[in-house]
């Protein structure tokens, strides 16, 4: 009875049977409504939401046009193939990245390039990717990783110089400017995913812009000839938004996440499961578009964007007032960063993990480079150790998620505070070697 009574006031009192989980860390319950309400509809695929969607994202952007799809790759895809991208091309990537991006350009017959990236902002280092330019090389990938903008000054000037177009990848920085100009807008082309683990969530999603009016041109008329899911795997991915939510919530996670584990490795849940493959999936379109429902949830997305920055500001601060990780990104006045992932180093991982994250289920960004591929990483042309600090960063990596279902956060701030006090290097291993 004792004991019984304890667990109830434990559960009351939120301290434990509470787990935050990486998934559908921005939806609301109205998200959920507009899919619950469209299921069942006849017709899934177009209506002017997706117009709708397109000239808001493209507002936020401060720009003419945005083009959406069903993933962030895809969005890539389509802006590769706009800038005529062909067989035996190199592309220069980070190796810090996922490997979705790789495949994208490898589905061309295109060859990706890595360099390798910086530790202050963990974007692609210019000296490491004019290293890698030759008179291959068609394009350069400027990854804004975790929502801090990368050195896109420096690679602008690299593809001035060399006469590269610059695609900027904004999977993970939605919103974030530098020198008050916004990400997704300072080079030839750009990309953003709205995944359910990215800044805003439509499940899963893409979206292409083309900054030059060819490059424009081009990525709406590959929209205009891609098909979309057939409706059965629209309602799939519709229902698999809902039940990810529900069985996401916090409060639930600590029960859900072995049902949640069995519908993702029985394909009872819709994913795009495609990490893998090295040639285009035939399972869907390649490059396939964003439906309506999933449009009308990224409008909904859309006007709670501010929000969402404000609260991940707001988490991504109480961290570095606790770590002092990102000093010198906080002092830069010229960042306005999203902080999607709030990044730290640590020297032994799994002990640190043991400890502080038993609540936390937070699925780590990158913990391999072209992350998701275990081994086998010359089949995406990457030759282990020729890009020694992306490699060691994805051992020492711990980025903390900054979404609204980061709750409780007290306990994982007191963790931190704890670790800071005895080893006060502990957050920032790597750029201190
Ligand atoms: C840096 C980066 N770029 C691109 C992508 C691809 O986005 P999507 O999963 O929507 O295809 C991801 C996916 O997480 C990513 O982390």
């Amino acid at each position: 009875m004792q004991k019984l009574k304890q667990i109830l006031s434990e559960i009351i009192l939120r301290k434990k049977f509470y787990q935050t989980n990486i998934f559908s860390g921005t939806t609301s319950f109205s998200e959920v409504y507009i899919a619950l309400r469209n299921i069942f509809k006849r017709k899934l695929t177009y209506s002017h939401f997706i117009d709708e969607y397109e000239h808001k994202f493209a507002q936020k952007l401060g720009v003419q046009n945005s083009f959406s799809f069903l993933t962030g790759r895809m969005a890539l895809y389509a802006i590769l193939e706009s800038l005529y991208i062909k067989k035996g091309d190199e592309i220069i990537l980070p190796a810090f990245t996922c490997v979705v991006v790789p495949n994208a350009i490898i589905y061309l017959g295109a060859i990706p390039v890595y360099c390798d990236i910086e530790t202050e902002r963990f974007g692609p280092d210019p000296k490491s990717i004019e290293q890698k330019i030759s008179p291959k090389t068609k394009a350069i990938l400027a990854q804004h990783t975790f929502g801090i903008p990368c050195l896109i000054q420096e690679i602008n000037e690299l593809g001035k110089k060399y006469d590269i177009p610059v695609i900027e990848d904004c999977a993970h920085s939605l919103g974030a400017k530098v020198d008050g100009k916004i990400l997704g807008t300072l080079g030839t082309a750009s990309f953003f995913s709205t995944d359910h683990t990215k800044v805003i969530s439509t499940g899963v999603g893409g979206v292409a812009l083309g900054l030059e009016p060819k490059c424009d041109k081009n990525i709406k008329s590959i929209q205009e000839k891609a098909s979309y899911l057939t409706k059965k795997q629209i309602r799939h991915q519709l229902i698999t938004f809902v039940v990810f939510h529900i069985l996401t919530h916090p409060r639930i996670y600590w029960l859900s996440k072995y049902f949640l584990a069995g519908l993702i490795k029985t394909k009872l849940a819709f994913f795009i499961t495609d990490y893998l493959s090295l040639t285009k999936p035939s399972a869907y379109p390649f490059p396939a578009r964003l439906d309506s429902t999933h449009s009308q949830i990224g409008i909904s997305q859309l006007e709670k964007l501010e929000s969402n920055l404000k609260q991940r500001n707001s988490i991504a601060k109480k961290f570095e007032d606790i770590t002092k990780a990102n000093a010198s990104i906080f002092a830069n006045e010229k960042l306005e960063n999203v902080w999607l992932r709030y990044p730290i180093l640590v020297e032994n991982r799994d002990e640190f993990l043991k400890d502080t994250f038993k609540n936390y289920d937070c699925g780590i960004w990158f913990t391999t480079v072209t992350e998701c591929r275990k081994s086998n990483f010359h089949e995406v042309n990457y030759q282990k150790g020729s890009c020694p600090i992306a490699e060691k960063v994805t051992n020492q990596i711990v980025s903390l998620p900054t979404h609204f279902r980061m709750k409780p956060l007290e306990p994982l701030l007191t963790m931190l505070a704890k670790l800071k006090k005895n080893n006060n290097n502990t957050f920032t291993y790597v750029r201190n070697k």
